[in-house]
């Protein structure tokens, strides 16, 4: 999976590994599969919803929950076109599993103390697996929305940020932890969390690991909308809705160039918007020229 926001005009970020042997990677989990997980993904039509789905330990997560949704990404069917990231029951997530800080760790995933004893390199590869599960929802072929009620604790921020888009319930409650934790913050939340509050406002809130409650959230821009939790399905429903109403290539294609934007000057933006509207006027002419049959 490319994760690049900087693909050039003419590809849609939809590639598939077509070609050559399939291997394990490429296959889908199955229902089962990401239930033992504590996951549920759904898709109906262009829409595809990714559920944390372990309410009663508060959706927290795994290396196993980051693998799935690695997973999730890079077989992804298609014609998506909105994935909808949501947790069950009165949290988004509370962040990482507690557990990987005890000496028995998670059942089969080991814990801190097993992943501080790998090489640096190893370990950073292990940090990288994990980011995977995060990076893919940038992609510029989809937009992904974070609905968010209750708490969204570090890595549960995290996951939020990694969304292109968030709404909140009343009562959500953003909060990085990990700079308490004495850990810093590396699921791919740190980049998002600047480019939208700043460089200052990044620094406070990460190193005091204060709550952000949803109206300060909607205020910062780490919200695009905050309703009365009751009405958050409808109102996630609502927006991916209105999403699919612009022409997807065109929409991937905007996508590129809004995401590129920060990291480009002026004349270089205005040069990426000349490259993507020559293809999008050669495909649209191409299209209106071609023969009737
Ligand atoms: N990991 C594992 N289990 C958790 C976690 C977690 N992160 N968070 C909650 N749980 C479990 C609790 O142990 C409890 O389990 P039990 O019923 O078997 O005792 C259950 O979920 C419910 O938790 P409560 O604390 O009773 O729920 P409440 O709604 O009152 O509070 C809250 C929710 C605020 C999220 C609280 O559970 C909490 O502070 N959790 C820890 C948050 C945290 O520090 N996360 C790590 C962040 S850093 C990072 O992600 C890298």
């Amino acid at each position: 999976i490319s994760a690049s926001e900087g693909a050039g005009p003419g590809t849609n970020g939809t590639r598939r590994r077509s070609e050559g042997v399939r291997g394990e990677a490429d296959r889908a989990l199955g229902s089962e599969e990401l239930a033992e997980i504590g996951m549920r993904f759904e898709v109906d039509g262009e829409i595809a919803t990714i559920t944390l789905d372990r309410p009663d330990k508060r959706n927290a997560q795994t290396f196993a929950t980051w693998s799935a949704l690695a997973r999730i990404g890079s077989t992804l069917p298609g014609h998506v076109r909105v994935v909808v990231v949501r947790g069950e029951g009165p949290s988004f997530s509370a962040g990482i599993d507690l557990r990987m800080f005890t000496p028995e760790g998670v059942p089969g995933q080991g814990s801190f103390a097993s992943v501080a004893a790998l090489d640096s390199d190893a370990f950073e590869r292990r940090i990288q697996e994990a980011q995977q599960g995060f990076l893919w929802l940038r992609r510029p072929d989809i937009v992904s929305i974070a609905a968010v009620q209750g708490h969204a604790i570090g890595a549960g921020f995290q996951l939020a940020l990694s969304c292109d888009l968030r709404i909140l319930a009343e009562d959500a409650r953003f909060c990085m932890k990990e700079p308490a934790l004495g850990l810093v913050p590396d699921l791919t939340g740190t980049k998002p969390l600047v480019d939208i509050v700043g460089v200052a406002r990044a620094v406070e809130i990460c190193l005091t690991a204060r709550v952000v409650e949803a109206g300060e959230a909607l205020r910062l821009g780490l919200a695009e909308q905050v309703v009365p939790r009751e009405d958050l399905e409808a109102a996630t429903a609502k927006l991916a809705s209105a999403l699919l109403t612009t022409d997807r290539a065109a929409a991937a294609a905007t996508k590129r160039l809004l995401r590129g934007a920060p990291r480009r000057s002026l004349e270089e933006q205005a040069a990426a918007e000349r490259a993507e509207q020559v293809v999008r006027v050669q495909t649209l002419f191409a299209a209106s020229a071609a023969p009737e049959r």
